[in-house]
Order: C-alpha cells, then structure tokens, then sequence
C-alpha cells in the first residue's frame, strides 16, 4: 500500500518548512477514534501540519486494518501537510512492517544499543525507507521514563554533540531526536525549575545546521488537568512537565518535531473522570467519551498556537 493513496505526506517537505520558518511539527500520539479525530481536527482547524504518531503497541491495539479504515476516512490531500509515523519502532522488521501498510515515516529506535549497532540498524532501515520515499527517524541519546508498554529506561544519558555529525552522515536518516533533559511520561522534573540543556542543544545545532532534530517525551503536563484528574478520584501527585516556555525556546533553534502523548492521556482521563464523577446516574460512553475528546481537541489547538507555533503554516 502507498502511502500517497492515503493523501499522507513524508517530513521531507513539513521539516524543511519547519526549520526555515522556526517552528515545530506536532507529533501527537493516538490510538483510537477519539484521540484520532480529535488531534485531526486541531490540526485542521488551526492550519497546521501534524504527525500523527503510532506506537508499536498502539498498532496492536487498533489492528492494522481498523487504523487504515480510519486514515482512509480521513479524507486527506497531501495539502493537508499529515504524516503518519511509527513511534520508537523497536527493529528491522517493525518499521517494514509499517511501510507496508502505509505509513509514511518511521523511527527506528536503536538509542539503547552501542553506538555501532544503533548506525547499522539505523542505516539498515534508512536505507530500505527511501526506497518507497519514507522517511526514517532515529535517536542518539537515551531519555528517562516509559517509551512503550513493554520498555522503561530508569538510566538517561544526554547526546554527545561529538558523535551527532558521524552518526547522521553514517546513517542518512532524515531526523535525528536528541537527549536534553526531557523524559516520557507524566513525572518529569522535580521542580518548574529545572532547565533542558539548551548548551547541548546549541552545540548539536552547531554541528548540524538546517538538520531537522526531534525532542520526545516533551509533554508540558497541564497542571488543570492533573487537578481534575486528582479532584475527581485520581492520584497523581507530583506530575510535572516541560515548561512551554522552554520548549518554545527550543522550536527557534533546530528542533523541528515535538512529541506528545502524555497531555493527550490526562486530558482524555480528566475528561472520562469528570463526566462519571459528576454525572453518576449516565451510562452512556458518548458522553464520557466525549469530553475526552474534546480535551485533547482543546489542548492541541492551545499547543499547537503556543508551544509549537505551527499554526497556519498550510
Ligand atoms: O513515547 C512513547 C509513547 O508514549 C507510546 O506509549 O507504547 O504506551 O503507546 P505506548
Ligand atoms: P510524553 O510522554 O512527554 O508525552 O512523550 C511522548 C513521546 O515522546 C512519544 O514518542
Ligand atoms: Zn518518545
């Protein structure tokens, strides 16, 4: 399947785009109708390109042939600016996989691996993606907190701008996510104080100027939707994110793809749990369901206009 019959576009164009004009594609995560429809239409709404990003176990969740229904019933033209992207695929095999059924952009995620190893399977995989025009993510560093269901790294180490050049050029991977104090999930920092390395940052710049570099697990965990969730029965103490203003900081240097997935989740749960909490009596899922929905519509708009700036970029 090509992934041009979906109206998908690779990043190749979306991240050139990004870098001249400074700011970043959202890559939001999603695994349903609801988390789909809504990051879509923030998206559309707002004008901006977006990545729509699909974890491995994602995939398994939804099934193959129910997410190309809904990619299908998304009725996409390549002016809409939408790529769909494995997230932290985990090897080889994984990534074709995703060709095959239509994606339009991978990662392949060996930043556990020895360096060698992770610039062969990188390499490797860059290599059969650009036969079909895809486009390959890979990382080099390694970021704290849970990745996938089945991994969570408690050890993070930052990317050593030395080895950025080597590994892009040895590789020929399109984007390259880099380690500089974000982590995924919904514990983060232990104080709003705590900065990224903005000097890693500037020396990978330095190194690979107008190379499109990728900040994960950057998630700015909104504090209303925390309280909800804990107001309406939920126990997250201490949940702490990226300040959007450090990630606004970041969009103005090279980095040109911030994920989120985390904020999707809370404002999703928020939703579910304010709707069962104050409604008891309702059983009906629409409604639970839907202001989820609407959450994580709300929120995107808000990220897209004000951390990413990715706004009427279409
Ligand atoms: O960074 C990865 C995402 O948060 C995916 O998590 O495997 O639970 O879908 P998941
Ligand atoms: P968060 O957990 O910060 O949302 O990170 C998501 C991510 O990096 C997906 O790849
Ligand atoms: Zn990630």
């Amino acid at each position: 399947m090509d992934y041009k019959d979906f109206g998908l576009v690779n990043t190749k164009k979306i991240f050139a785009d990004a870098i001249a004009r400074h700011y970043a594609v959202p890559a939001f995560n999603f695994y349903n109708m609801e988390t789909l429809s809504a990051i879509i239409a923030a998206a559309r709404d707002t004008h901006s390109p977006v990545i729509l990003a699909v974890s491995e176990s994602a995939l398994k969740y939804m099934g193959d042939d129910l997410l190309r229904g809904m990619i299908w019933g998304l009725n996409l033209h390549d002016r809409d600016a939408v790529t769909l992207h494995l997230d932290h695929g985990s090897s080889f095999e994984a990534c074709v996989h995703a060709i095959e059924i239509g994606f339009s952009s991978v990662m392949i995620d060996g930043s556990k691996l020895p360096f060698d190893a992770n610039v062969n399977l990188a390499r490797t995989v860059a290599e059969y993606a650009h036969k079909y025009d895809v486009s390959t993510e890979a990382e080099l560093g390694i970021l704290a907190g849970i990745e996938d269901e089945t991994t969570h790294s408690t050890t993070s180490s930052y990317t050593n701008p030395d080895d950025v050049v080597n590994f892009v050029n040895a590789t020929g991977i399109d984007s390259l996510a880099i380690a500089i104090g974000t982590s995924h999930g919904a514990y983060k920092r232990k104080s709003d104080d705590e900065e990224l390395r903005f000097d890693i940052l500037d020396a990978i710049a330095k190194q690979l100027p107008d190379f499109p570099l990728v900040l994960h697990g950057a998630s700015s965990i909104p504090q209303h939707f925390v309280q909800t969730i804990n107001e309406y029965g939920g126990k997250m103490t201490n949940a702490r994110g990226i300040a959007p203003e450090q990630l606004r900081r970041a969009t103005q240097k090279n980095i040109c793809k911030i994920n989120v997935d985390s904020d999707s989740r809370l404002a999703f749960t928020a939703g579910v749990r304010e709707t069962l909490a104050t409604k008891p009596e309702n059983f009906n899922p629409r409604d639970y369901l839907g202001l989820g929905r609407k959450n994580i519509y709300d929120n995107c708009v808000d990220e897209i206009k004000n951390i990413m700036g990715s706004d009427n970029k279409i």
